[in-house]
């Protein structure tokens, strides 16, 4: 039988149609609420509200659950790669291995990028920051691939401009990082696989061999897969309201990047080596920094910590925390900030601050550490974040489009001035 949920407003009872999904979470369906009592519901910063029905994600935030197309996220970073994991997030299903081979290799065959984005490049101050860069070149596109500009085009088309996106990333990521530090572009070198690759155009130089490291490639590809989706946060959501008002795939991405760089989402990981290094710049007493996290007028905040919806934990800095470990072990590197985020994390999770707010590091806290062993450096960490949520982005796109969904477009409740009467400046 369905479930209904009544409202009652001023005496009159409204009842509205419940969805289960397929983990039997429950939401009560708003969309026809207001056309029957002129009533909208007020959400701010939407921390209960749910903008569609998805079958990519799966997250429960109590129970530290995260799981891609039903697949658990540590079966996931364990086994799989990121390009498989790319494959299952856009087009539903675990590829068979003539599908990842053939996949592979399509996005292999796409990584050059026209040779007039150096002049766009030339364009940029070496100031710019990467992320910026990053989604103006995304956008670039858009001149490149006109007839991706159309709404309504046949399904191989949207298909060709995936792969070109997924395989013109890690092209636009490296040039933009190369720009910044005033070095020659590197080509991509396709017998390479996709993380090397994307090594590769990052620290070749034109004049030295470049051998690139297969534990950093691999720590490299763990990072994607974790950062792969995560359902509907700020930048998906960004992605989708985007794409819904058909506005092209690379639009859309290029709006995701932009959200993400914000320090309150993709733009934590850099901020969280800010704030370690500047902890450790001020004599390391972690005390004083969670003191200072704590205190109602100071507007510091703990970096890396809290999360809008894993109020538990986070699996993904679990994976990380033990990833962090050994890739430093591997790779011989000490860091003096990892035991500075050791000790803050320590005194986090005892502190009744934290506990009593479910304050825990997620997926940030601990991926900088790693990218700065891997030898990216800081401003590229959120690059690094843009990477790995590409698949999700895309396939949460793809399936908005599919789905046919309507134009974004939330209500407000105006708090303004009501109806007055314009004066003249004279007599203001
Ligand atoms: N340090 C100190 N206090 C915090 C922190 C923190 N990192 N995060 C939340 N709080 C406190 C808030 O001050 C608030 O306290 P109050 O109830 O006394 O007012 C309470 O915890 C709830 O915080 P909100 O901001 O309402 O929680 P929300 O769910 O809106 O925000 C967010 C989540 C933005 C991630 C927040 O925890 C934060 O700013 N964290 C630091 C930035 C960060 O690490 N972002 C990365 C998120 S993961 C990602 O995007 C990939």
């Amino acid at each position: 039988m369905s479930q209904t949920a009544q409202i009652i407003i001023n005496g009159k009872t409204f009842e509205l149609p419940v969805t289960v999904g397929s983990a039997d979470e429950e939401a009560i369906d708003i969309s026809k609420f207001r056309g029957q009592s002129g009533v909208i519901t007020l959400d701010r910063g939407f921390k209960n509200t749910g903008s569609c029905e998805s079958a990519i994600t799966f997250l429960n935030g109590e129970k530290g659950i995260l799981r891609y197309r039903g697949y658990p996220i540590e079966q996931l970073a364990d086994k799989s790669t990121f390009l498989e994991v790319s494959y299952l997030l856009i087009y539903g299903e675990l590829p068979t291995s003539t599908e990842l081979e053939s996949f592979a290799k399509e996005i292999t065959s796409h990584t050059l990028v026209n040779e007039d984005i150096k002049k766009i490049l030339d364009g940029f101050p070496s100031l710019a920051h990467p992320m910026g860069v990053l989604s103006s070149l995304v956008t670039s596109q858009t001149a490149y691939y006109p007839q991706s500009l159309l709404p309504n085009r046949p399904e191989e088309e949207i298909n060709l401009s995936i792969i070109r996106l997924l395989a013109k990333m890690p092209t636009f990521a490296a040039w933009a990082y190369k720009k910044k530090i005033g070095h020659p572009v590197i080509y991509p070198n396709n017998s390479l696989d996709y993380c090397s690759n994307f090594l590769h155009m990052m620290f070749a130089l034109p004049a030295d061999s470049y051998e690139v490291d297969p534990v950093v490639a691999n720590a490299l590809d763990k990072l994607l897969i974790l950062h792969a989706d995560h359902e509907q946060n700020c930048s998906t959501s960004t992605v989708r309201i985007v794409g819904s008002s058909q506005a092209s795939l690379w639009a859309s991405i290029a709006a995701g990047i932009n959200a993400l760089w914000g320090p309150l989402h993709g733009g934590a990981n850099q901020a969280v080596i800010e704030m370690l290094e500047g902890i450790k710049a001020d004599g390391g007493d972690t005390k004083k920094w969670m003191a200072k996290a704590k205190a109602k007028d100071d507007p510091f905040r703990l970096m890396g910590f809290g999360h809008r919806v894993y109020k538990n934990f986070d699996p993904r800095a679990r994976i990380i925390k033990k990833a962090a470990d050994d890739v430093l072990n591997q790779l011989g590197v000490t860091d003096p900030v990892l035991d500075i985020a050791k000790g803050l994390e320590e005194e986090a999770l005892r502190d009744d601050y934290f506990v009593e707010r479910k304050l825990y590091p997620n997926v940030d806290f601990y991926s900088g550490i790693i990218y700065r062993a891997l030898g990216i450096p800081t401003e590229m960490f959120t690059v690094m974040f843009a990477l790995g949520r590409l698949p999700g982005w895309i396939a949460q796109w793809k399936e908005m489009r599919e789905k046919g969904e309507p134009i974004g477009r939330p209500r407000q409740i105006y708090v303004g001035e009501n109806e007055r009467d314009y004066v003249d400046t004279a007599k203001r």
